[in-house]
């Protein structure tokens, strides 16, 4: 069965949008996964269709209606039991890669995107749903989010990135952030292609691109060493980083 992706979404004319193009599109074409779109607003049950409401407490804006997200999570729910349903909402858990490798390992995802303010928060006590941000920034919907995730999953499909990347020297994929690229022209503005990288010696080459990475990751990055622990110099007083315990 191929990865299915279901959206929860007030804009379904926004997919597969930049889906259906390049990589993704090829491996939608040939039918490495399947999109569909659920209108939230076809589950909305008085005359005017309504989908929000202002916010108890006060305040700006809008509020997506629990009852009316429940009843198209439901749908959802019935027909794909086996997919995790996410919600995307800037007040969700951080997407990362790890996420992302276990989401594309599986059957395929249901995501609901959310706009205005915000979903009511009754909502997530009441169904098993994942709420992910994509980072700490505020889209104006989370359909923008969604295909961002989605993109993440589909590369990593079987089949989807072919030969020339594994994905596995990525950057997050080593916890560190990828070495630099270099092609044709040797010479560009005056400026040359690392002479290791010429040089043919691929455990050069190789010892050349780690520590490149770890620098750049030191230097742009110094979370993602934090996090990982830094491989390069050993750990203060010969203490066990904690997830080596
Ligand atoms: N919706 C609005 N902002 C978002 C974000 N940063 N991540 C996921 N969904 C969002």
């Amino acid at each position: 069965m191929p990865f299915a992706a279901t959206v929860l979404t007030l804009y379904p004319e926004m997919f597969p949008g930049p889906l259906g193009l390049s990589l993704a599109g090829r491996a939608m074409a040939e039918g490495k996964w399947s999109l569909d779109t659920v209108q939230i607003r076809d589950f909305a049950a008085d005359k005017h269709r309504s989908v929000d409401d202002s916010p108890a407490g006060g305040g700006a804006g809008m509020v997506m209606r629990a009852d009316v997200l429940a009843a198209a999570v439901d749908h959802v729910l019935e027909r794909r039991p086996g997919a995790p349903l996410l919600a995307m909402t800037p007040r969700g858990k951080p997407l990362t890669q790890g996420l992302v490798r276990g989401l594309a390992a599986g059957p395929g995802i249901s995501i609901l995107c959310g706009r205005f303010e915000g979903m009511d928060e009754r909502l997530f006590e009441a169904r098993p749903i994942l709420p992910v941000s994509i980072g700490d920034y505020v889209l104006s919907g989370g359909e923008t989010a969604a295909l961002v995730v989605l993109d993440a999953c589909v590369r990593l499909l079987p089949g989807v990135m072919g030969a020339a990347s594994s994905g596995e020297e990525e950057s997050f994929e080593t916890g560190f952030l990828e070495y630099p690229h270099y092609t044709r022209p040797q010479m560009w503005e005056g400026r040359t292609i690392p002479e290791v990288l010429r040089s043919g010696d691929h455990a050069k080459i190789a010892a050349w691109r780690k520590a490149r990475a770890e620098d750049d990751t030191r230097l742009r990055r110094p979370d993602l060493i934090e996090r990982h622990g830094d491989a390069r110099r050993p750990p203060p007083s010969g203490a066990q980083r904690e997830d080596e315990g």
